[in-house]
């Protein structure tokens, strides 16, 4: 493997240091027999300065015919310049290819949104879509370690399922060996059987929806984190989402710092300090009907409700006790008021929307089997799940939490795809 050095440590190197760098030729200008380069490694852009004389004759015919984005080697001697666009140049002396660019590059400075997903194989080398990835990935390590502290256990679980666990509308069918089945929705239902030997458990894992749909805020493939803990009630697991958004926002805000100047985002954590407002779907329900939007009480909220509802709040905040027939056959009614159900969205604030669905299960075997019957579903396609019902069952609650509409709200990114290396939409399945 390639000893090296690397763009974000020249960068800070001393007045005359003699450095090799590798990367790729991001831009080309020639300015007065000088010939720029912006160099690009994964840590960052560096300006490489050839002048006759300083490079040699090969090397500086090299810069004058070389295209971009191919992969160099640059020997150079390190120069604090104002002039540089980040304050310090490489003042070439010899520049060797490593791998030519065999044709001009396709994606051009003007390119449309379209062309781009297109190459999205190609655009995601630009440092603002590295930044957004490494943030990325920042959440996700922090939501890790956080539940790592609090004792939950890594699960994995099977994506190929036989039966809906968030309505049949959104599955995704597969053909198994001349059988069909779907792609999961959701991990829960195994969860659920998984905290009998575990207790407190997580999944980080894709989830799939046939959801066609075309707002900036769904995917048809999606990362999806999911807990799951024994014995937890709904005002348990409000607690937990709290602490565990609150840690992934902190985590971005200490270790993403460089990234989020990059990409020029002013991150409060205080934003998402707990304890988050509460409300229940009733009251959302007055706020939504107050400006003005046409919807009737056990309406699901949409794209729309969820936009305008979040403009109202500054924090996350948590919509609680939605009616029965507005979400999935498993969530435990409410004994004071069984029209609703102990359960809990948390809505992230100013224009976002949903980013975590969850709340309380349906423990007593009897019950369930009544719910599945509500919601039109055959207790037989269940039988596994109401098996965890007879052996020892127990209060629980769980959640899942989708990392790119955490992330489209973190960022402030104009579309939930942007969260994603290679988007996956209705309209999107190459490259
Ligand atoms: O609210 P949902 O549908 O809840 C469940 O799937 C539960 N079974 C989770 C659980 O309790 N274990 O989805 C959970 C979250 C949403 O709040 C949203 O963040 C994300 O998953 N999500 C999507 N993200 C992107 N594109 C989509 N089409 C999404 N659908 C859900
Ligand atoms: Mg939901």
């Amino acid at each position: 493997m390639l000893k090296r050095f690397f763009v974000e440590d020249a960068l800070k190197a001393e007045e005359d240091d003699e450095i090799e760098l590798v990367g790729w030729v991001r831009n080309k200008r020639t300015h007065g027999g000088l010939i720029f380069l912006d160099l690009r490694d994964s840590t960052g852009v560096i300006q490489v300065a050839l002048k006759k004389g300083i490079a040699d004759e090969e090397s500086f015919r090299t810069a004058e015919e070389i295209r971009l984005e191919s992969a160099v080697r640059v020997k150079g001697i390190i120069k604090h310049d104002p002039r540089a666009p980040s304050g310090v140049e490489l003042r070439c002396k010899s520049l060797e290819v490593l791998g030519p660019s065999l044709d001009e590059f396709p994606i051009k400075k003007n390119a449309g949104l379209r062309f781009l997903l297109d190459h999205r194989h190609l655009h995601i080398r630009s440092p603002k879509i590295a930044a957004v990835m490494k943030i990325r990935a920042i959440l996700v390590d922090s939501a890790r370690n956080w539940l790592r502290d609090h004792g939950f256990i890594e699960i994995h679980c099977p994506s190929f399922i036989t039966a809906a666990v968030e309505g049949g509308a959104t599955l995704f069918k597969v053909d198994y060996f001349n059988r069909t089945v779907y792609l999961t929705q959701s991990v829960q239902l195994y969860q659920e059987a998984a905290i009998y030997g575990l207790e407190r458990v997580y999944s980080l894992q894709p989830s799939f929806r046939a959801e066609l749909s075309r707002t900036r805020r769904h995917l048809t493939e999606f990362w999806h984190l999911e807990v799951e803990v024994a014995y937890a009630e709904l005002e348990d697991i409000m607690k937990i989402i709290e602490e565990l958004f609150y840690s992934m926002v902190l985590g971005v805000y200490d270790r993403g710092r460089k990234e989020l100047e990059f990409l020029g985002i002013e991150l409060d954590p205080k934003v998402a300090e707990p304890p988050y407002p509460k409300i229940r779907y009733s009251e959302a329900l007055d706020i939504l009907l107050s400006k003005g939007f046409d919807i009737k009480w056990g309406d699901d909220f949409g794209a729309d409700e969820e936009r305008e509802l979040s403009k109202e709040f500054e924090k996350p905040f948590f919509v609680t006790h939605w009616p029965r027939e507005a979400k999935a056959f498993y969530h435990l009614p409410d004994p004071v008021d069984p029209r609703v159900c102990r359960n809990a969205d948390l809505l992230a604030p100013g224009g976002y929307g949903e980013v975590v669905g969850g709340g309380q299960r349906i423990h007593d075997y009897n019950q369930l089997i009544e719910r599945l019957r509500e919601n039109g579903l055959n207790p037989e396609d269940y039988q596994w799940y109401l098996d965890l019902r007879k052996y020892g069952s127990i209060p629980h609650s769980g959640f899942g939490l989708g990392i790119e509409r955490m992330l489209w709200w973190l960022l402030k990114l104009p579309h939930i795809r942007d969260a994603c290396l290679f988007p996956r939409t209705p309209a999107r399945v190459y490259p």
